[in-house]
């Protein structure tokens, strides 16, 4: 058995089914671009039979990520079916453009799942398995098969139908624990069972797939690992169904920082993953708590005057990992007032964003308006500005002003003036229960886009009074715009965050609310984006 961890990134998939996640096609790229820069192995990019805007994003994704010019090895990219024709044609339709294309296919095999969500019989599960996984492999070279609620299935019927798979054409086995029941001594029990007992399995990769509604996912992922399991499925922040999947962060860090006991590889590059954290919950719009392993904002934070103690003496009383390894970085003075541009680029450059000349005179711009409200300017700082400037939807609308009065005297009142795709310029005042009840209210007297707000989220970047404030808002449209769920065959509503930073903290929810917006805008067909050089002749 080779010591290789393959890292099967699930983000645009199963992350993208957690409430809320929805991407569009242009984010879920960007996505793939870092996931591909982090060095997952593969990625599954969606499921393509949803929509086919779903195809779409697969399709390009296939294209842009799955070849590489330079002539290296890009990641396989996979579609996930399920175990019907009409599934895996579309899979293969978005995946066959990609240099590595993957189909993965699924079919329930535990009794709960088989008489009440398939209406199958043992028999009848093991027929369709053999003719979707044969029909797949006549398309692609390339085929998964995960047994969905393996955690809670007969592990005699398991090695059945996986030995049928492998007939038909399976090269990888992926077990997943798809309501996260089972602990670790019983998943690592269960793959050991399945190498031991299932035939024809030699030839094939064994995975993992975890969900956490115990807490337990990145222990049973671990435990699948060193019962020999070599592919294990992942999501970066731990996005998912309920509770979430195994995350990325910990099963590589877990790896890389106990490699002595674990003895295995993987080939990701630790060091982006701080960024691709970012990222995802920028665009999925789900942030990170505070005390999450590895990518929470106290991850390396040493607080406790006794921890700082320790600390200075030697880094290793309190830190199991470098902070740089996860691509944290330590520095936290960075730039002030006096920084010119190059200083800024330099600084960029460090934390991964090498913005184009076109995109460092507008962040200097923004840099500039951020040093006069604010003495010092961190990387957070910096990082938070790129993000809004730069990881937004493309605009309809556009914040033109907005003041607000509010306090214990008077009704709160906004006055928002906004840019429309037409270049027209419209204001309108409203008054509301506070200050960003108000800003919602006028902003949707002018954009008349009928919504219900899920989520509005507020965070302060870095210490201090003058702390950028960053807002996360998650709406739902009420247009009645839908996304299929693979496992459970039904649909829910779409919905769409946006985020906005700022040190002016109604500013940041007004922008949120608009990125949310413009999103649906877009997603729904109402209005095309605005491109940024029409806007600067309409300005
Ligand atoms: O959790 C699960 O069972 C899945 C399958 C589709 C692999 O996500
Ligand atoms: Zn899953």
């Amino acid at each position: 058995m080779d010591n290789y961890v393959r890292i099967f990134d699930t983000t645009l998939r199963d992350g993208e089914q957690s409430p809320g996640a929805s991407m569009t096609s242009t984010e879920k790229l960007e996505i793939a671009r870092t996931l591909s820069k982090l060095g997952v192995d593969i990625m599954e990019a969606g499921f393509p039979a949803a929509s086919p805007d779903d195809l779409e994003a697969v399709r390009r994704i296939a294209i842009e990520v799955g070849n590489r010019p330079d002539g290296t090895r890009p990641p396989i990219i996979c579609g996930l079916a399920r175990a019907s024709r009409l599934d895996i044609d579309k899979a293969w339709e978005a995946v066959r453009h990609a240099a590595r294309p993957r189909i993965h296919t699924f079919l329930a095999t535990s009794e709960i799942h088989m008489q009440y969500k398939l209406k199958m019989d043992r028999e009848q599960v093991v027929e369709r398995v053999v003719e979707m996984v044969g029909y797949a492999r006549s398309l692609c070279e390339d085929i998964e098969f995960s047994p969905e609620d393996a955690g809670r299935s007969d592990p005699s019927f398991l090695y059945l139908v996986l030995g049928e798979a492998i007939k038909a054409g399976a090269t990888t086995l992926n077990i997943p624990d798809t309501v996260g029941y089972t602990t670790p001594e019983e998943f690592g029990a269960l793959i050991d069972g399945i190498l031991k007992n299932t035939p024809g399995i030699d030839n094939c990769i064994v995975s993992v797939h975890c969900h956490d509604d115990l807490g337990l996912a990145t222990a049973n992922t671990l435990a699948g690992i060193r019962a020999g399991a070599r592919q294990a499925e992942v999501t970066v922040n731990g996005i998912g169904e309920r509770a979430g999947n195994t995350s990325l962060e910990e099963v590589v860090m877990a790896l890389h920082t106990r490699r002595p006991i674990f003895g295995l590889t993987t080939g990701i590059d630790t060091t982006q993953i701080a960024r691709a954290s970012k990222l995802v919950s920028n665009y999925t719009g789900i942030v990170v708590p505070p005390n999450k392993a590895i990518v929470g904002a106290n991850a390396f934070a040493h607080e406790a005057g006794i921890h700082q103690d320790g600390m200075l003496k030697h880094h290793t009383t309190y830190e199991i990992m470098r902070p740089e390894s996860v691509g944290v970085t330590r520095t936290k003075l960075v730039l002030g007032k006096h920084s010119g541009r190059h200083a800024l680029k330099t600084r960029l450059v460090e934390l991964g964003y090498p913005l184009s000349e076109p995109e460092l005179d507008k962040a200097f711009e923004r840099f500039k308006l951020l040093a006069d409200k604010k003495k010092t300017i961190t990387d957070a700082d910096l990082e938070a500005l790129v993000a809004d400037e730069f990881y937004q939807p493309r605009e309809v609308f556009t914040l033109d002003g907005l003041q607000v009065t509010c306090g214990t005297m008077g009704m709160p009142t906004a006055t928002v003036r906004l840019r429309g795709p037409d270049g027209q310029v419209h204001v309108h005042a409203a008054i509301g229960t506070g200050p960003v009840d108000a800003t919602y209210k006028a902003i949707d007297a002018i954009v008349k886009a009928p919504n219900t707000l899920q989520e509005f989220a507020i965070h302060a970047i870095t210490e201090g009074i003058d702390a950028l404030g960053e807002v996360t808002v998650r709406i739902e449209g009420t247009d009645g715009m839908r996304q299929l769920d693979p496992q459970r065959e039904v649909e829910h509503a779409r919905t769409f965050s946006g985020h906005g930073a700022e040190t002016d903290i109604i500013v940041a929810s007004a922008k949120a609310y608009l990125a949310a917006l413009n999103k649906m805008l877009i997603a729904t067909g109402q209005y095309r984006p605005v491109e940024a050089s029409a806007r600067a002749e309409m300005t």
